[in-house]
Parts: C-alpha cells; structure tokens; sequence
C-alpha cells in the first residue's frame, strides 16, 4: 500500500505579491491552469488513487484546497493549528498510519515543484515505493545539481545498488553516503565541483513505521506527542480536533532534513540504509520569481536569460532591445524598451519591482509588511 503525503502548509512569501496567506503558492496557478497542488495530485495519479492521498495543511488553505482536489477524501486534508515546519507533518502521517497499517509506504511530496517528464517521473516513483516496502529503508530524491544553489540540501552518492535488487529495470540507484542540508556557498561549491553530489529532492520515501521509528530515535520529545494524536484519531473526530488542536503546536518547530536526514545519515552507511532515486524527470523547486522565469521561458538553460517572459491572458507585449526579463501583468499592454532581467509583477492592489538576481529576497517585503501591521 502508498499512501502519498504532500505538504502544503508553507507560505511561500517569495511570490509576493501574487501569494498572500490565504492564496499561498500551492494553491496559485503559477505555471499553466493548474493550480501547484493539483499539479502535484496529478503527478501522481498514475501512480496511485487520489483516494489515497493525505495533505497537511493550515486552515487558511484547507478549504480551498478541498475544493482543488475534489477527489482527496475530505478527512485527509488535515489542517494544522499552527506551522511547525515539515517534521511534525511528516511524521503525523506516519504515527496516523502506523496504527492501522505500519507497513504503508509513505511518499512525502511537496507541493511546490514542477515536473516536465510525468512519465519518468512515474517510473521512478514506482521503483522508490518497491524498494521503500522492503524493509527499514529511507529512500530519497536525488537531483543533478545544475548549479551551487544554497537552498537546497545535498546528497553525497555512494555505490550503485545492484538493479536485481530494484524492481525496476531503468532506475539507477545509489547508496546515500550523508545528507547535509542547506550547506553555506562555499560548501555547495565544493559538493558540486566534486561530482559526487545531488540536490535533495524533497521526496522522500519509507515505510509508516520507518518514518516512526525514526521520528522515536532522533526526536525523542516529539514522538510521544504524536503517539496521542495519533490515539485521539482512532477514538473519534472531535476527539481528534481536540488533542490536535492541544497538543500538536507543543512540537519543535524543525525540517524533517535537519530532524531526521541529516542525523541519520551521519550513522555511516553502515548504520543506515538510505538510497538515492535518480531525480531525472527535469525537476525544479518553484521557489522564487527568477525560478518561475526559467521553468516559464521554455529553451535551454544556456538562453533562459535572453528570453522575455510575459504572462497574463494573451498580453500584448512589446519587446524592444530587452532581454531576460519576467513581467505578470494580466490585461495590460506591456513594452519592454531598453532593460534586461528585470522581474515585474502586478497584482490588483500591489506592485513589484525587482530583478530576477535578487528575487530571493522578496520574502523581506512580506516580513516588512508584517511589522508595518
Ligand atoms: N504542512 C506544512 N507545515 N507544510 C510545510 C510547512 C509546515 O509548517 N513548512 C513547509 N511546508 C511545505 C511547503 O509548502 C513545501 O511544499 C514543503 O513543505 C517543503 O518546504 P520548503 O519550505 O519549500 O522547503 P525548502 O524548499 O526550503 O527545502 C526543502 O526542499 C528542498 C527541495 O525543494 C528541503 O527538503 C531541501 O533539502 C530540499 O533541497
Ligand atoms: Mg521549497
């Protein structure tokens, strides 16, 4: 059995001021008509019934998602009392799940990347679920790194598992040798002129009880927590709502990469089986306006910086000596004269102006905005 969980209860203050709290980035048709959340559902769907699929979110969001993913059971879209980052959500699934069915694979995803190659994407997941059903295994998505990107955790690879141990011909996998997330410039630098590395994914895949065990041994004061959530869930849905609403904020606020990953990795390979599925499908983390601008503009990465991206319904745009540029600005007429890498984004009420270098930083303004009340 797979049980896919997608976590959706990040703000993704970077794509202001198209994201707002309660229009988060998951639930924006950021790329196409599809919102990200349903792309995510989607992706998945040849893979596993949507009946199947968990989300964790907030409340701002769990209605609307809801109404994203009609096909989502409504009792599997949970909705936090308050973020504690991807540790607790990720191992609420598993506490939720161990009880009734422990030997369920959980698939974490999150629910703000883009796939282009669906298909691959697919048969890869199909393999990382075999090879995660087979004992206490930590599987996990492994990028080739493009460039020394700091956002992002690494995977330094080891061996290749020999392919009559992965159900899957056409799946290369490699032993995990340590896991090291969001290291400093330097350090990213070094992993990926080594060759050795890849970005971490964000998916990961092990079993209900895996996932538990893990959550016992390297969070020790969060397990119990979630032992009585996870006791209320069975008693009855008020029940539930209560304790989760008392106790769940009461967890530490920690990445499932910092909690767990990390920790585990640093046992040695001896210590811990954690293998690497290769994240070969063109992946990409949507994770700010510069990133959008590359997935949007279509070519190869060599001439992502030329091309002018514009996006609304049918602009008119005209273009003339400007290069690079990203502008979302639905019913306008655009001209560009005389500017490059620029990234302009008009909403009803606001207006951004940055450049696709320092769209990074956009999260500042919302913390701004925040203390300005
Ligand atoms: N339910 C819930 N609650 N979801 C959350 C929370 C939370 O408190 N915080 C974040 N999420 C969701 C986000 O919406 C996103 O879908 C996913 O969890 C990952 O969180 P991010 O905040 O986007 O993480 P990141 O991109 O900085 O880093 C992670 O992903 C990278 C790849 O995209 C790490 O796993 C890195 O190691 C990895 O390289
Ligand atoms: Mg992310």
């Amino acid at each position: 059995k797979f049980a896919p969980v997608i976590l959706a209860g990040g703000s993704g203050t970077r794509f202001w001021p198209r994201s707002r709290k309660a229009r988060a980035k998951q639930v924006l048709a950021l790329d196409g008509e599809r919102t990200m959340i349903q792309q995510t559902v989607e992706r998945l769907t040849s893979v596993v019934d949507p009946s199947e699929v968990w989300v964790v979110t907030n409340s701002l969001l769990d209605d609307l998602i809801a109404e994203q993913l009609p096909e989502v059971p409504r009792k599997h879209i949970l909705s936090e009392p308050a973020a504690r980052n991807t540790a607790p959500a990720c191992a609420l699934a598993a506490f939720l799940l161990e009880s009734t069915a422990p030997e369920t694979v959980i698939g974490i995803f999150p629910s703000d990347h883009v796939v282009k190659n669906k298909a691959r994407f697919a048969e890869v997941i199909r393999a990382g679920i075999a090879l995660a059903a087979s004992g206490e295994k930590i599987v996990v998505l492994g990028v080739p790194p493009t460039r020394a990107e700091t956002g992002y955790g690494y995977i330094e690879l080891g061996e290749t598992v020999d392919p009559a141990q992965v159900p899957h011909s056409g799946v290369v996998v490699r032993r995990v040798k340590r896991f090291t997330e969001k290291p400093n410039a330097e350090v990213a630098e070094q992993f990926v002129a080594s060759g050795n590395y890849a970005w971490n994914g964000g998916i990961f895949l092990w079993s209900a009880r895996t996932l538990a065990n893990a959550i016992r041994e390297h969070c020790p004061a969060m397990a119990p927590l979630l032992e009585k959530i996870a006791a209320a869930h069975r008693v009855s849905k008020e029940e539930f709502e209560r304790v989760f609403a008392e106790v769940y904020p009461q967890c530490e606020n920690i990445s499932i990469d910092y909690a767990v990953l990390e920790p585990r990795s640093a046992k040695g390979e001896a210590g811990a089986e954690i293998y690497s599925l290769p994240g070969d499908f063109e992946w990409n983390d949507l994770g700010c306006w510069s990133a959008l601008h590359e997935h949007a503009a279509g070519c190869p990465p060599e001439s992502v910086s030329v091309a002018n991206v514009f996006e609304g319904e049918d602009p008119l745009c005209i273009s003339i000596d400007s290069t690079g540029n990203y502008i979302h600005a639905p019913g306008k007429v655009i001209a560009l004269v005389g500017v490059t890498n620029l990234v302009v984004v008009q909403t009803k009420d606001a207006l951004l102006i940055t450049t696709r270098e320092r769209s990074q930083e956009v999260g500042q303004v919302v913390a701004q905005l925040k203390s300005a009340g």
